[in-house]
């Protein structure tokens, strides 16, 4: 008696299977199955991987029909084939898995429920701010649990298509020259190199009212060449983003003041701007976003929504199982001898950050590993890499800003303290995207534990394990694939 929850055929496909305990069995992404990265469809691999569960009812995360019409009105036609769930389900699961039950949620609300239903709270401000699902871009949400447990959301505010903040900052992330619904979070490093000077004329340009986040101009198709052809694309992002924590400032001050709870949760891909989100704290007390907040996140909302409750979250290990005890000794082994390791050992990460079980690390305290990991990951050397860090230890080393108390899934940036002895993992801004490890028993707090015994460095360099342009390493095989291509030792 399970719940699938599906999210698919957008960007980034992903299923989350729960129990009727509330506990949730999976969660993970087409696309380290099928190899092919942000796949829109399931693939096989993640139906087989799933079908064992036998669910029984599944759970879609967002209305089909709604969504057509939408696409029919921003001038992309109708999908005759996908006008239904039913539609959807036949053509993403191929009929393997067939569920007793069909039910699908509104997308925004599917992003609410995932982050609400994983909080600790029991009553918060729920905050969705995306691109573009059905009409919704911003929503703003009163959620709380009633006297028998069950999740209550009142819808308290929204904005619609096509005014949309997650639209521009992809825009603008074209407009410089990236990739559209993959790329933001270079154009977000790529910001930290410019100057924001012309951030009011940015905004006078292409913002009609800014407190009711409405845009002069439908941005879904991008902006021209031409646009602020005299700045530089650095200059270009720095704007971008003084201007998007702006606005994100506006939506929080307006949730903050319907005074239901000083509480936030947090969802919808543009809460994947870490380097904004520092700010939550001056609008809130204490902050969650579930570690997989964007479409792909919403499978599991979808499925929280079918549930009902409260669901047990205890962390984003949630997807393909490599078993074994994690490989504490060899990694420490290897990380002193060459300062650079691969670990692919427990269940797959949730969301778009590798937190330590597909991570390739290294010791942050060599002023050369930088430009090594670089080296392999092949990317444009003026991004910097995170640190993984004993929670503990955090604030000797970090600035952590208010409303953090904790940075489990590298959320929000936070100012290190000695940026010319850990250049590595430092950005040209003097920020760093923090993940802290608790007391928790997992394998990378092993690991760092030792580490820490032995060298007397609390942290290491954390980065995801993948070969250039594909997903995260999911199995076993994609290690050795890793292994062998880059000449690093992947361990599990
Ligand atoms: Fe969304």
């Amino acid at each position: 008696m399970n719940i699938l929850g599906i999210s698919a055929g957008f960007h980034d496909a992903a299923a989350t299977v729960i129990n009727r305990s509330g506990d949730i069995l999976f969660a993970g992404h087409s696309e380290r199955y099928s190899k092919n990265k942000n796949d829109a469809n399931f693939c096989q691999g993640l139906v087989n991987e799933v079908a064992e569960y036998g669910p029984d009812v599944v759970a879609y995360y967002e209305r089909p029909w709604n969504k057509q019409f939408r696409q029919w009105y921003a001038g992309q036609g109708i999908e005759w084939d996908k006008l239904t769930t039913r539609q959807i389900l036949k053509q993403q699961l191929g009929g393997q898995i067939v569920p007793d039950q069909i039910v699908s949620y509104n997308h925004h609300l599917s992003h609410a429920a995932s982050g609400f239903q994983t909080s600790p709270y029991d009553r918060a401000t729920v905050v969705v701010i995306d691109a573009i699902g059905e009409w919704d871009t911003t929503t703003i949400w009163a959620a709380e649990y009633d006297t028998t447990g069950r999740a209550r959301y009142q819808r308290l505010w929204s904005q619609r298509y096509p005014h949309s903040l997650g639209l521009f900052y992809s825009a603008i992330t074209k407009r410089v020259g990236l990739h559209p619904l993959d790329e933001e979070y270079i154009t977000m490093g790529m910001a930290a190199y410019g100057k924001d000077s012309d951030n009011r004329v940015m905004e006078a340009v292409l913002i009609r009212d800014a407190d009711e986040i409405e845009f002069g101009e439908n941005l879904h198709t991008g902006l021209d060449d031409g646009f602020m052809a005299s700045l530089s694309n650095e200059d270009i992002a720095a704007s971008a983003q003084t201007l998007l924590e702006r606005l994100l400032g506006n939506v929080m001050r307006r949730a903050r003041d319907f005074g239901w709870s000083t509480n936030l949760v947090y969802q919808g891909g543009v809460a994947l701007n870490c380097l904004a989100n520092r700010l939550l704290g001056k609008y809130f007390e204490n902050i969650w976003i579930m570690p997989c907040p964007g479409d792909a996140g919403s499978s599991l909302g979808a499925a929280a929504l079918a549930y009902g409750k409260r669901l047990h979250w205890h962390d984003a290990y949630l997807g393909h199982d490599i078993s074994g005890p994690y490989p504490v000794d060899n990694l420490v082994r290897t990380l002193l001898d060459t300062g650079i390791v691969g670990v692919a050992n427990g269940r797959a990460e949730f969301g778009p950050r590798a937190l330590g079980n597909r991570s390739l690390l290294a010791d942050p305290r060599d002023p050369k590993i930088k430009d090594r990991v670089n080296e392999i990951k092949r990317r444009q050397k003026f991004r910097p890499f995170a640190p993984v860090i004993l929670a503990e230890l955090a604030d000797d080393y970090f600035n952590i800003e208010p409303g953090w108390h904790t940075h489990n899934y590298m959320q929000s940036v936070a100012r290190c303290r000695q940026p010319d002895v850990y250049p590595a993992i430092c950005h040209v801004d003097g920020t760093s995207r923090v993940q802290t490890v608790a007391k928790d028993g997992s394998g990378i707090r092993q690991l760092l534990e030792y580490w820490y015994s032995i060298t007397g460095c609390p942290m290491l360099l954390n980065t995801s394990l993948n070969i250039r342009g594909k997903p995260m390493v999911n199995d076993r095989a994609d290690a050795d694939g890793f292994e062998q291509q880059y000449g690093i030792a992947v361990y599990s």
